[in-house]
Formats: structure tokens, sequence, C-alpha cells
């Protein structure tokens, strides 16, 4: 391994397979259980942006801690690169855990007050890396993660602690820092849902130009539907711990085919949208809560706010049919 600039090595492949199949997850609740997740399926390059959009309490923050194995799944299985990664631990898990990183939503709690922003960037290294090196080359390394991100020039920052920065710098930071380690992939939970709007397109211009630079895939969970088609190839739409819909963003954007997908397009128009009213359901049809958890659903988790609900959604739990080219959705109207 080339220790002379490592952090700025292009890689020219195609990324790894996260492959998460029927995964369920529940928590006790008192005397019930909240069945949080409940057979969610994602496949994803970690080479790609792929956007997971849903509204709150969904189990965007639970799938993401899942893939990060915060948390093991009950059922389901979870493959990245080919090796089953459901259950591993000690020494199989930390490799995983190298290449597969988690930013969060909140900067400020992700950095330690105490640390120098140099210190929390030596500490995010591989292990071992920063003895190997020699002096210069150390340097170097933190300079270039600084750099990468934006932070210039980088030597005033290294002396910084994070309570002197903005929210923008931040979380610039904690993007430097699930670089360090050179990951295939980063779990970025709602990464700029915090900052200002201003430093928000910032932020998302960082991961697509690392994600083209350096093919660092991006798993981008979001609220915001505009911004998960600027920056995402692919979108997942979560509903009640399932993945309801998922295909090109464009596509699921334009032409989202699922009853819920159409909900959130419309709570959240995109000026780029092209409009076709004859489609588009109407604010009113749509009323009802999400389900409550603790309680198991027969039939489809969305029957209960569904303007087009029939007798089956009652009955049978939806399966995913392809609705297009890579799209797909889980909704009985597309039963055949
Ligand atoms: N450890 C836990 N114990 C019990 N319930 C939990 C636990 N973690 C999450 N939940 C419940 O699971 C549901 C999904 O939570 P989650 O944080 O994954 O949603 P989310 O889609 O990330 O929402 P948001 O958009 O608000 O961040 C919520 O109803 C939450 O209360
Ligand atoms: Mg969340």
């Amino acid at each position: 391994m080339s220790t002379a600039k490592p952090a700025s090595v292009p890689r020219q492949r195609l990324g790894a397979p996260l492959v998460l199949h029927n995964i369920h997850k529940r928590f006790p609740l008192g005397r019930e259980v909240a069945h949080v997740l409940r057979g969610a399926e994602l496949t994803m390059n970690a080479s790609q942006i792929v956007a997971l959009v849903g509204e709150s309490g969904s189990g965007k923050s639970t799938l993401a801690r899942t893939i990060m194995r915060l948390y093991t799944p009950e059922e389901g299985t979870m493959t990245f690169d080919g090796q089953d990664v459901t259950r591993v631990q000690g020494h199989a898990l930390r490799e995983y855990r190298k290449r597969v990183q988690m930013v969060f939503q909140d900067p400020f709690a992700a950095l330690n007050p105490t640390h120098s922003i140099r210190t929390i960037l030596k500490r995010s290294l591989p292990p071992g890396l920063w003895a190997s090196l020699p002096a210069k080359h150390r340097e170097e390394l933190l300079r270039d993660a600084l750099a990468q991100v934006g932070l210039t020039p980088p030597d005033n920052f290294l002396q910084q602690f994070p309570h002197e920065l903005s929210g923008g710098q931040r979380q610039r930071v904690a993007l430097a820092r699930s670089l360090a380690a050179r990951p295939d992939l980063v779990v970025a939970d709602e990464p700029v849902s915090m900052l200002d709007v201003s430093l928000r397109l910032g932020v998302l211009n960082l991961m697509l130009s690392l994600n083209e630079r350096f093919g660092i895939g991006y798993l981008y969970i979001t609220h915001d539907l505009a911004g998960a088609r600027y920056v995402s190839s692919r979108i997942a739409v979560m509903y009640a711990g399932e993945i309801v819909e998922e295909g090109p963003s464009d596509d699921i954007v334009e032409h989202g085919q699922h009853p819920y997908t159409q909900l959130l397009i419309h709570a959240a128009p995109d000026p780029e949208r092209v409009a076709d009213s004859s489609r588009e359901p109407q604010a009113e049809t749509f009323t009802g809560e999400p389900p409550n958890l603790a309680q198991e659903i027969r039939g489809c988790p969305f029957q209960f706010r569904c303007p087009h609900v029939h007798d089956r959604c009652y009955e049978a739990i939806p399966t995913f049919h392809d609705v297009g080219s890579d799209h797909r959705v889980k909704c009985h109207l597309y039963d055949q």
C-alpha cells in the first residue's frame, strides 16, 4: 500500500453491494413490543448515492443503525461485498465498520468537544496508519482530509476545537472524519437538517464531489425530496418500517407509483417536477395516522391512509412489482 497521499487516490471500481433482505427489528416498549422494521428490503452499490426518504417515525434511523450494526435484526439478512454481516462480531465486525461509516444529524454531538480537530481526525485514521507514516506524511494526511471537505487553509482548522466552528464547518469535519478511514459507504442520517438552509447545498455538493472523486457511496437519509433528487441517483421510500418503493430518483419524483410516495411528492412540491394534475392525489383524500408500531398490521401498512384502499389491502401484505426500469413498488394496485 502506498502511504504517500493515501486519502487522495481515486478509486476506479464498482462499489461493493450492500443487500438487506427482509429485515425486522423490534424493541421492548413497556409491556408491548414496537415492531419498527417490518421486512425492509434494500440493495445498493457502495459507489452510488441512494436517498432514503420517509416521514418521521418510519424507521429510517433504525435502519441506518441496523446497517451500522449498532442494532442486530431479529430476522432477515444483511450482506456487504458478498459477506453475511447480519450477526458478525469481533474482528469481522470491526473490519465491516471500517468500510461502512456513519455521519449523524447533529455534528456537534458527534464531535468530542475536548479534542482539537487534529486529534479528532487523527483518531479516526485506520489503526496503525499514523504510527507507520513518517512525520511529514502525517501532517499531509490531516491537511488533505480537511482540504477534501473544503476547510481551507487546513492549518487554520487543525488547532481549533469544535465549538469554535460553525455548524456547517462542524458537519464538514464530521464528513472528513468519516472519510479518514477511507470507507466504501457512508450512512448519513439527515446530515444537513440541523444546518442553516444557506449551508445545506454546500454539504450536498461536497457529498457529490466526494462520490465522484473517490467513489464513496452514501445512503443519504432525509425528509427533503428535492434535496434527495438533487444528490442521489436512486431513491428508496420508507413507510412503517418497510421500503415501499424504490427506483431512479427522477422517476420516483416524477412518476412515483405508491400512493404514499405520491403523498410525499404532494406534500413537498419539487419545482422541477412536471406537473400532472390528473395523477396527483388531493391533499384532503389523505387522512389518518401512521400505524401504531406496537400493533401487528394485517395487510398493507398504508391501508389506514390510502385513498385507493380495496379489499385485498386488508388481507395480504403487498410484495414488490416492477413498474419500470429498475423501479419497483410494493402496492396491491399493481397486482396482476
Ligand atoms: N430503541 C427504541 N425503543 C423503542 N422504540 C424505538 C426505539 N428506536 C426507535 N423506536 C421507535 O421506532 C420508530 C421509528 O424511529 P426512527 O428513529 O427509526 O424513525 P425515523 O424515520 O428516523 O424518524 P425521524 O425522521 O423523526 O428521524 C419510532 O416510533 C420510534 O419511537
Ligand atoms: Mg431519524
